[in-house]
């Protein structure tokens, strides 16, 4: 097919938001970074040169990277880091998938400034029959004051949280509710009666999010690159990792004032202090004399409050699959293996390498099936590839806990107690090819602040089941939707609940599954899966590129 080729650079820029100039992590001095537009099937190359002084993984969130893990992104689970002054050639082939996803950086906290929107366009026309006039995307982050890698390297010397971002930011943009933003706000201006697509990606770090323009409503028709029966809805919500391709017809009465507000503000359930924030674009009619007219109410009443769980329940519920001949869902309707994962947040007392300023000397840690991750010292796809060439000694075992620490109850004060024997370890779940693989997450009880957003690299799933309290394997796999469950890439389990992911794994290699909220990544709420090679040669991991980073 098609080939694209593009070359970036992974550069410092200095950057002002909020009145405060820092120098900002950037590509080609972008922020946010360019946009990445393929067409579905082509073999997309880009070299990534890092021209910074610290190490550097772009990943390109979503894409299953059929065959080539090498170009994933995580540092330490498919790559080592690209070291300052050198670059890395990313080269794969999307296969199959169209529609709107994201690039980040995959090292450290480096996504917190380096991310942008990857699109496909797909092969076929979109299978719904609003013309769209124009696309535009609008992509969720957060902007710090301080430096976001040096605030990570902090947070895990002394144990605790990161600092909250100062504001949520659309297109790069906090907006008039932040100090000193007015005039950064982004504003887009559309034309009475014709209808656009928005591509919405939420590339925050800590917070899923709310989003809903003023007066409009949105035709939801597609989420992480898949397309899902269309629904209209007064707003949206996205977790860190999303994606959401929305219609929006500009209906209203164009009149002398007609600006009119898109605001995004965190969903959470929260027991501690938060970040209750809201950024604000502008969405303009286009006039005759269009003036920048700021409207005097900025408040969008069709926005969802902080902690509206019946909104974000109602509306994972309405997700589903199109199921169409043309794009049929194959979510594996009987299943060769199912493994319960725990997800936990704790505190532990303080280990000797790190310095534990409050919290009563103890320090914040999370799991999986109580293993909090460790990424290893060079990258687990290498170490993988070249044990099969015995060349390397693994830095792995395969021994992932593949039973919850302890059966489905993870209610009231013991749970707190078990919470504190976490394991730390490089263990990984070995699939053999073609394994049709459920897997359920089960929050936990303990710090229960918010839903946890995972997200699995390497292949799509489907969302078969979703619900709170305990997971019951006779009873709520009944319930299970096998017909048109949506289609993703990351799932936002709920708080206290469980979410149920079906999908076969057809891809070989080594691949990442992690929270997307990033602190719970830093703290080891983690675990990767070996899918191993196929029957033939066309089912195998291909070898890794020449210019491939040593560690
Ligand atoms: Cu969007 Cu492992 O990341």
């Amino acid at each position: 097919g098609k080939q694209g080729r593009s070359s970036v650079v992974v550069e410092w820029k200095k950057v002002t938001r909020l009145c405060h100039t820092k120098p900002l992590l950037t590509v080609n001095g972008k922020y946010p970074g360019p946009t990445i537009a393929v067409h579905e099937g082509e073999n997309v190359v880009i070299k990534v040169t890092n021209s910074i002084a610290k190490n550097t993984t772009i990943h390109w969130h979503g894409i299953k990277q059929f065959r080539t893990g090498w170009a994933d992104g995580p540092s330490y689970i498919t790559q080592c880091p690209i070291k300052g002054g050198s670059s890395y050639t990313y080269n794969f082939t999307v296969v199959n998938q169209r529609g709107t996803l994201l690039w980040h950086a995959h090292h450290s906290w480096q996504r917190a400034s380096v991310y942008g929107a990857f699109i496909i366009y797909p092969r076929m026309p979109f299978p719904f029959s609003a013309p769209i006039h124009a696309q535009l995307h609008i992509i969720f982050g957060e902007w710090w004051n301080v430096d976001a890698d040096i605030m990570a390297s902090e947070m895990m010397k002394y144990g605790s949280g990161p600092n909250f971002s100062d504001a949520y930011t659309i297109n790069g943009f906090p907006g008039p509710l932040y100090p000193c933003s007015i005039k950064d706000t982004f504003s887009y201006t559309v034309e009475h009666g014709k209808t656009y697509m928005l591509r919405i990606i939420n590339a925050a770090l800590s917070e899923e999010l709310f989003f809903a323009i003023s007066n409009h409503t949105l035709t939801v028709v597609e989420v992480d690159a898949t397309y899902t029966k269309p629904f209209t809805t007064s707003a949206i919500m996205l977790a860190p990792g999303q994606t959401t391709n929305v219609l929006l017809t500009a209906n209203q009465i164009p009149n002398s004032s007609a600006t009119f507000v898109m605001a995004a503000r965190p969903y959470r359930t929260s027991v501690f202090p938060f970040d209750n924030s809201t950024t604000i674009a502008f969405l303009r009619y286009k006039m005759k004399n269009t003036s920048l007219y700021v409207p005097s109410d900025l408040s969008v009443h069709n926005l969802p409050v902080m902690e509206n769980t019946e909104f974000a329940t109602q509306f994972s519920h309405n997700l589903r699959s199109l199921a169409s001949p043309q794009f049929p869902c194959n979510v594996p309707k009987q299943i060769d293996k199912r493994v319960i994962v725990t997800i936990s947040l704790n505190l532990q007392d303080c280990p000797e390498h790190k310095i534990c300023k409050g919290l009563n000397n103890k320090s914040f840690y999370a799991s999986m099936n109580n293993q909090s991750f460790v990424r290893p010292s060079i990258s687990l796809l290498e170490s993988y590839y070249y044990k099969k060439k015995l060349l390397n000694p693994t830095k792995y075992s395969l021994d992932f806990p593949q039973k919850p620490p302890r059966e489905f109850d993870y209610t009231g004060v013991d749970s707190l107690k078990e919470n504190m024997n976490t394991e730390f370890g490089t263990r990984v779940l070995e699939l053999a090819y073609d394994t049709d693989l459920e897997i359920v997450f089960q929050g936990t009880s303990f710090l229960n602040v918010e839903n946890h957003p995972i997200h699995v690299h390497g292949h799509n799933f489907f969302v078969v089941g979703q619900g709170f309290g305990n997971y019951d394997v006779r009873k709520d796999t009944e319930s299970y939707n096998l017909v048109d469950p949506p289609e993703r890439n990351t799932v936002g389990v709920p708080t206290g609940g469980w979410a149920a992911i079906r999908f076969k794994a057809d891809n070989p290699g080594v691949w990442f599954v992690h929270c997307h909220l990033e602190e719970h990544t830093s703290w080891g709420l983690a675990m990767a899966f070996i899918v191993k090679d196929g029957p033939t040669e066309s089912k195998c991991l291909l070898p890794p590129p020449k210019d491939f980073p040593s560690c």
